[in-house]
């Protein structure tokens, strides 16, 4: 396998995912971590990623020298290039300027890194300083008009430096380039698969735990789900996942999830912690008094249900990569970096020793792995669903009424939603119930009910979102239904509103 060494370069993730691509292993490491606890006897070499600092400023991440020593092929990308030139004792240029996009690379030596490559492609480039002095036995392998060192490498170690960016799709050649690095240079075989993660991981798990138990919370969301099934596979019916219903889900959900993990032929601890939890939430309208109540008393339910099995050393949580950059990527001044552990998970006083396989995985690699091991699509192909549920959704207080209420529109939103065919092309669809009644009439009668909201955003990753321009009559069949068949809704309004300023959900 690969060790990409991350500086906090957007494209970190990209690095180790196209070699991956490639049917190479990578992994994602930080600058601090210690050489010796690598796993030196898989890792064949070493890319040392980009990212956003100059190597003279103070903070500047730095990786242990001991990298060079190993003999082991080192390939830099920008800022991976200047620290390999200043810790071998070259100088690099600070510039206040970047240089920012294409350039056109000339390629001075194909021997290796750029063989059976043109003499000239296009790159990206990324970068503020540049190489104004190799170390001592480097030489450059590429130009560009600006950039005189645009590629270099040593003549009697295998350490290679790229100024520009071969792991994004602008760089003409960039997986050719990544190619001869990792399988010519590193000699890595092309033979990885997502197959071989699956029995890798099962491996390490099974060494790890030994004959001990595990923990998972199972949300009957795609990462944790995933995880259930590959720790199960590793260690059977000694990994309890723990699965809280917190009266909060949607109709048939907890059902649902108990069924498919059964015929998966996994034991889940069921717990039915719903009167808990709108008994604390009664009375409560603010949305993050909601959200606090929530998390709160998930960690109740979840440590006194585990209390019962006894003491035991680890938890497996689905924690995926972007995840972790998230805890990592913050080269603040202080350059203190948080630690992986716990990220958004349980909080530290539980003492458990964190299993999380999917660390190094993106949410399709993921996909994948859960597909492979037999999850069935429901689950994995799922919008994405708020860990409080649907307290967020029924805007203001919270009852079971209005609950009940809201299960049944939702049910039918997204019904009418995959019966149209729109559900893959959606991010997230489904019903909220504002506590504001409206008049209506029905047969000869006024009525004084809730009214529904159906929100349907399309978006790639969350953060922005713009409202689905839903077929009219696709909304009329969705709203006659709900009227007609939700007692206590007599109307439907549908969200037009976008990402920002709005958000998703209502609360
Ligand atoms: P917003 O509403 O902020 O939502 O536009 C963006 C995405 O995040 C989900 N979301 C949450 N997920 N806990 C979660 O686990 C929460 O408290 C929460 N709030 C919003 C939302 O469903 C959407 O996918």
């Amino acid at each position: 396998m690969i060790a990409v060494i991350d500086f906090g370069s957007q494209y970190t993730q990209l690095i180790a995912r196209r070699i991956r691509e490639l049917g190479v292993y990578s992994e994602i490491y930080s600058p601090f971590v210690d050489v010796r606890e690598l796993p030196l006897d898989r890792i064949k070499g070493f890319v040392l990623s980009g990212g956003p600092a100059s190597v003279y400023d103070d903070n500047a991440p730095v990786c242990s020298s001991e990298i060079f020593e190993l003999g082991k092929p080192v390939l830099g990308i920008c800022y991976g290039m200047q620290l390999i030139t200043r810790m071998l004792g070259g100088v690099v240029e600070r510039s206040d300027k970047r240089e920012y996009g294409f350039a056109l690379l000339r390629v001075l030596d194909k021997s290796d890194i750029f063989k059976g490559l043109p003499d000239e492609f296009q790159v990206w480039m990324s970068h503020g300083d540049r190489i104004l002095k190799m170390p001592e036995g480097f030489r450059a392998i590429a130009e560009t008009e600006n950039t005189p060192v645009a590629a270099f490498k040593s003549d009697h170690r295998k350490i290679y430096g790229l100024q520009f960016h071969p792991e994004v799709v602008h760089t003409a050649y960039g997986k050719e380039i990544l190619s001869n690095f990792v399988k010519d240079i590193c000699g890595c075989e092309s033979d990885w698969r997502m197959e071989s993660f699956i029995e890798q991981s099962v491996r390490e798990i099974r060494e790890r735990v030994g004959d001990e138990k595990v923990l998972c919370a199972l949300s009957g969301g795609v990462d944790s789900s995933v995880v259930t099934l590959l720790v199960h596979k590793a260690i059977g019916d000694r990994l309890i996942p723990i699965f809280v219903d917190n009266g909060l889900l949607r109709k048939n959900e907890a059902k649902e999830v108990l069924e498919t993990f059964e015929s998966l032929g996994v034991k889940i601890h069921f717990v039915d912690a719903s009167e808990r939890f709108l008994n604390r939430l009664k009375g409560v309208t603010d949305p993050e008094k909601k959200r606090k109540i929530i998390g709160e008393e998930f960690i109740r339910v979840f440590e006194e249900e585990a209390s019962k099995f006894g003491k035991i050393r680890f938890l497996a949580q689905g924690t995926l990569y972007p995840d972790v950059i998230e805890s990592i990527s913050v080269w603040g001044p202080s350059s203190t970096i948080k630690s992986h552990h716990n990220v958004g998970g349980l909080p530290d006083r539980f003492d458990f020793e964190l299993i999380e396989p999917l660390r190094f995985l993106f949410k399709d690699e993921v996909r994948e792995i859960g597909r492979l091991l037999g999850l069935p699509d429901r689950i994995l192909k799922r919008h994405p669903f708020p860990g409080p549920g649907l307290a967020i959704r029924v805007v203001g207080e919270i009852t079971r009424e209005k609950l009940d209420i809201l299960r049944e529109a939702d049910a039918i939103v997204v019904e009418e939603i995959k019966n149209a065919g729109l559900y893959h092309k959606l991010w997230q669809a489904f019903a909220v119930l504002l506590s504001v009644k409206s008049v209506g009439v029905m047969g000869d009668e006024r009525t004084y009910d809730y009214v529904v909201a159906v929100r349907a955003v399309e978006s790639v990753d969350g953060m922005t979102a713009d409202w689905s321009r839903l077929p009219y009559e696709l909304l009329g069949r969705i709203s006659n239904r709900i009227i007609n068949e939700v007692k206590g809704v007599n109307r439907v309004v549908y969200d037009i509103s976008s990402k920002p300023p709005s958000t998703i959900e209502w609360e």
